[in-house]
C-alpha cells in the first residue's frame, strides 16, 4: 500500500503532545516527512528529535510533496494555511478552533468543496470512548428527542500561560473559542446538529485581569489579558431543545468541571462518565459502561479517522460544516455579549 505523505506546520505544543506521537503510531499507513514553523529553531529541534525528514521555511513548499497536513498554528492562520492547502491538492487536520470567524469558517468549507480534499477539525472529544458510547445512545433512540442540554467546561485556574491564548487578534477570544468549543462541538453532535434559532450570551474577564492570581498554566500578563476567561450563554434550536453553556479558564469553582448531559423525552444521558437513565415501570435504570477509558483515546482514533478519510476508507468523524457551525454559535455568544441583546439566526444557521 502507497503510504500517505504527511507534513506539520506550527510545530509547537500540541503537534507534539497530540498529533506528532499519534501519526508515529500509524507509520503502517503514513510517513511523516515535513515540519514547518516561522519559529525555524524549534521546527528543526522536532524534526531532529522525532527523526523527521524535511524542515521547509515556507509551508507553500512543503505542499510539493506531501498528500496530507495537520495544521497547529495559533487561531489566525487557520484559515489561510488550510485554504492554501486545500487548493494545492493537500488534505487538512486542521486544529480547534476552525477559524475566528463565521466568514473564514465559509471560506474553509467552500474550499473543500471546490476541491474534493479532506477537511477535518480536531475536535478530539467526539473520538472519546464515553463520546462514542452518548452518539450510539442518541443514535439508537435510548434518550428519545432531545429536551434540554447541559454544558460546562470550566476550569479552576487555567489559563493557558503559553503560546498566544490570551491575544485576541491572534485567536479570536479566550475561554470560549479555545475551550469551550469542544463541548459545544460535542454537544451539537450529540444533538444530530439541530438549527440554532437564538443565542444569548454574556462574556467575563475580571478574574485573570487581578494579578495576584494564581493559575495552574504558566503565567501570562494580567495588565494585557484582553479575552474572555469566563462564558456562559443560551441557545434555542429549532427542534424545540435548549442549551445551557458555561465555559471557564478561571472560575471560582471547588474543582474543574467537565459535563455534558442531555435529557429527552425517553431517557437521559451523561457523557463524563457515561452513564444512560431510563425508567422501567416506576424505576429508574442507570446504565453505566464499564472501564471505557482508553490510553490513546482520543489521539489515535483522530489522526486514523482523518488518514482513513483521506485514503478513501472512512468517513470523516468532524466534517467541516460541523465545525462551521461551533464557530458561527461562537460568534453569535460573543455578538450577544458585545451588544447586549440575543443574536437570532436564519434557517442555515445565519444571521437573520
Ligand atoms: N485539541 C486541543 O485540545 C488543543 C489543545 C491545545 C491547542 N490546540 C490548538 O492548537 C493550536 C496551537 O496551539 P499550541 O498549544 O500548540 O500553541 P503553541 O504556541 O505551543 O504552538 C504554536 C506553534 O505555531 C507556530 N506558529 C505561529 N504562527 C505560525 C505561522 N503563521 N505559521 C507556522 N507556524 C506558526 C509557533 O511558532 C508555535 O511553534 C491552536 O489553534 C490551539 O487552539 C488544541
Amino acid at each position: 500500500m502507497t503510504k500517505l505523505k504527511m507534513g506539520i506546520i506550527g510545530v509547537g505544543g500540541i503537534a507534539q503532545q497530540r498529533h506528532i506521537p499519534a501519526f508515529l503510531q500509524l507509520q503502517e499507513k503514513i510517513e511523516l516527512i515535513a515540519v514547518h514553523d516561522v519559529n525555524e529553531s524549534r521546527a528543526r529541534e522536532v524534526a531532529e528529535e522525532y527523526g523527521i525528514e524535511h524542515v521547509v521555511t515556507d509551508y507553500h513548499e512543503m505542499f510539493r510533496y506531501v498528500d496530507a497536513v495537520t495544521i497547529c498554528t495559533p487561531n489566525k492562520y487557520h484559515a489561510e494555511i488550510s485554504i492554501a492547502a486545500l487548493d494545492a491538492g493537500v488534505h487538512v487536520l486542521c486544529e480547534k478552533p476552525m477559524a475566528m470567524t463565521t466568514k473564514e469558517a465559509e471560506a474553509m468549507v467552500e474550499a473543500a468543496e471546490r476541491t474534493g480534499k479532506v477537511l477535518a477539525i480536531a475536535y478530539h472529544y467526539r473520538h472519546m470512548k464515553e463520546s462514542q458510547a452518548a452518539k450510539r445512545a442518541m443514535v439508537t433512540g435510548e434518550v428519545g428527542a432531545p429536551l434540554v442540554t447541559r454544558v460546562q467546561a470550566l476550569r479552576r485556574r487555567k489559563v493557558p500561560g503559553w503560546g498566544v491564548f490570551t491575544n485576541k487578534d491572534l485567536q479570536g477570544g479566550g475561554s470560549l473559542i479555545d475551550y469551550g468549543c469542544h463541548l459545544l462541538d460535542l454537544s451539537l453532535w450529540l444533538l444530530d446538529g439541530p438549527k440554532p434559532v437564538e443565542v444569548m450570551g454574556k462574556t467575563y474577564n475580571q478574574l485573570s485581569k487581578q494579578p495576584n492570581q494564581i493559575n495552574e498554566w504558566g503565567t501570562f500578563d494580567h495588565e494585557t489579558f484582553e479575552v474572555d476567561d469566563h462564558v456562559t450563554s443560551y441557545i434555542t434550536f429549532a427542534d424545540g431543545s435548549s442549551l445551557l453553556f458555561e465555559c471557564s479558564w478561571a472560575a471560582n469553582i471547588q474543582e474543574d468541571v467537565s459535563h455534558v448531559s442531555l435529557s429527552g423525552t425517553v431517557g437521559g444521558l451523561n457523557v463524563f462518565p457515561y452513564e444512560l437513565y431510563q425508567t422501567k415501570g416506576n424505576a429508574l435504570v442507570t446504565t453505566r459502561a464499564d472501564q471505557i477509558i482508553d490510553e490513546d483515546d482520543p489521539d489515535i482514533p483522530q489522526a486514523e479517522n482523518f488518514i482513513d478519510a483521506c485514503l478513501g476508507e472512512a468517513e470523516l468523524v468532524v466534517k467541516p460544516e460541523e465545525a462551521l457551525r461551533v464557530t458561527r454559535i461562537i460568534e453569535a455568544i460573543y455578538e450577544s455579549s458585545q451588544t447586549g441583546k440575543s443574536v437570532r439566526l436564519n434557517e442555515r444557521g445565519g444571521r437573520q
